[in-house]
């Protein structure tokens, strides 16, 4: 098909070319985006933490629910879980009445590394040790300013790398087997 090994090569390198243009530089000229979605048990923490992040100058995408009536919180764990690996948003924040459920659901999608967290340091610990993209916590366990603290510890802190690369790496093989 390749009459020349050249022409070969140069189909490669121009389609990735056309990638970058198309979809990697817009996403990395844009500021940071945050996916967040919620239950029944947490809408008004949901949108009091997206005005939270809002008055910060981060984009925030609401994957719902707005309703207060119940639902089940796997579908707005995995909506996120999918945003986040798909590089639709940057990061995640889920919200349920503990931060357990929403999150159990978000970690079934491959690629996701979610945290529940209810203080401020296991917050910053996850993403420098362990590079967590979604944040999750609970309306009925935490507070709104605790929850505000929780965030900022962990949007703060960078993923540290080294040895802990190694060891995330592990995690996400696990993800193959
Ligand atoms: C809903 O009642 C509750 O089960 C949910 O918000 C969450 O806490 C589940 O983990």
């Amino acid at each position: 098909m390749w009459a020349c090994p050249l022409c070969f090569v140069l189909n490669f390198v121009l389609s990735d070319i056309i990638i970058i243009i198309i979809y990697e530089l817009p996403r990395r000229n844009r500021g940071m985006r945050i996916g967040i979605a919620n239950d029944h048990a947490a809408l008004e923490m949901k949108n009091e933490v997206i005005e939270y992040l809002k008055d910060k100058g981060i984009e925030v995408i609401n994957y719902g629910t707005d309703e207060k009536v119940s639902c089940n919180y796997p579908e707005y764990g995995e909506r996120v879980g999918r945003a986040v690996v798909s590089g639709e948003v940057d990061l995640g924040i889920l919200i349920c009445g503990t931060g357990v459920g929403i999150s159990l659901a978000a970690n079934k999608v491959k690629g996701v590394r979610a945290v529940v967290c209810s203080e401020p340091y296991s917050a910053r610990l996850s993403r420098q040790h362990n590079n967590t993209n979604i944040l999750a916590f609970g309306a009925r366990v935490v507070g709104i300013e605790l929850a505000k603290m929780i965030i900022d510890e962990w949007l703060a802190a960078e993923f540290m790398g080294g040895r802990h690369q190694t060891r995330v790496d592990m995690i996400m093989a696990i993800e193959q087997k």
